[in-house]
């Protein structure tokens, strides 16, 4: 009963601004990549990893998996959208897969712990997220500016990744996503819009995806605690 990854990583990270990928920038010394990459090759629950990279990353990134003797690795090529990229990924996996946990390269805090408890579940539900319960009050907000809604906050859960599904069912679903046109901004809503049920498993708030400027100097913090405790 193999588990494999699929680590999407071929975005361009406009919303950091920078002039390459923001997977490059440096968290305690070495680039973003390097973090999540090492979670994954090195739990043994995990009996394959596929990295998703874009073109402009693929000769840097083949040099740093050699330099760094990351194990059981494969690179293929992403796509314009994070769902094509998915798509990719699952398609480069070994028949023996049985589930699949699909990652943000850009969520590097993940914790083997973490790992581990969403390659038991899925293996129960079929399909399981991470998820943390919002802290903030959200509206609902109309294009001309003001707020049509508020949903009850005990309801709303800000989705993380790892994503875990059974890989059959998370083929068909992209498969069907992709005939009907249908785009998602996470896998499991394409679950759920074929119906299928969807696991929630409480996630971390240091399970944050590096996304703008700000993030950069709290994964050091992140970082640095942990660090801290393990010392302690
Ligand atoms: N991703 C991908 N293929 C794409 C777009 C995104 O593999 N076509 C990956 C990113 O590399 C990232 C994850 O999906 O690890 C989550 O995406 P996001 O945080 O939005 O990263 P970017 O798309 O790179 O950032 P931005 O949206 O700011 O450009
Ligand atoms: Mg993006």
């Amino acid at each position: 009963m193999n588990t494999g990854a699929v680590i999407v990583a071929a975005g361009s990270g406009k919303r950091m601004g920078g002039e390459r990928n923001k997977l490059w920038l440096p968290l305690a010394g070495k680039p973003i990549f390097c973090h999540t990459i090492e979670l994954f090759v090195s739990h043994p629950m995990i009996a394959e990893t596929v990295l998703v990279v874009s073109e402009a990353d693929r000769a840097d990134i083949t040099d740093l998996i050699e330099l760094n003797g990351y194990r059981n690795i494969k690179l293929v090529p992403g796509g314009a959208e994070r769902q094509e990229s998915v798509q990719n990924g699952l398609a480069a996996l070994s028949a023996s897969c049985e589930y699949v946990l699909v990652h943000d390269a850009a969520r590097p805090f993940l914790t083997t712990a973490q790992l581990t408890a969403v390659v038991e579940q899925v293996q129960q539900d079929q399909a399981t997220i991470l998820a943390v319960p919002v802290k903030d009050t959200i509206k609902i907000v109309g294009d001309d500016g003001y707020v049509e809604s508020t949903p009850a906050r005990e309801s709303l859960w800000a989705v993380q990744t790892p994503q875990a599904f059974r890989l059959a069912l998370l083929q068909d679903v992209h498969k069907q996503a992709k005939d009907a046109g249908k785009a998602g901004t996470d896998d499991a809503m394409l679950v759920e819009w074929m119906g299928h049920r969807v696991s929630v498993m409480m996630g971390s708030y240091e399970n944050i995806k590096i996304t703008t400027p700000d993030d950069l100097w709290l994964g050091e913090e992140i970082l640095r605690k942990r660090l801290g405790s393990d010392r302690g």
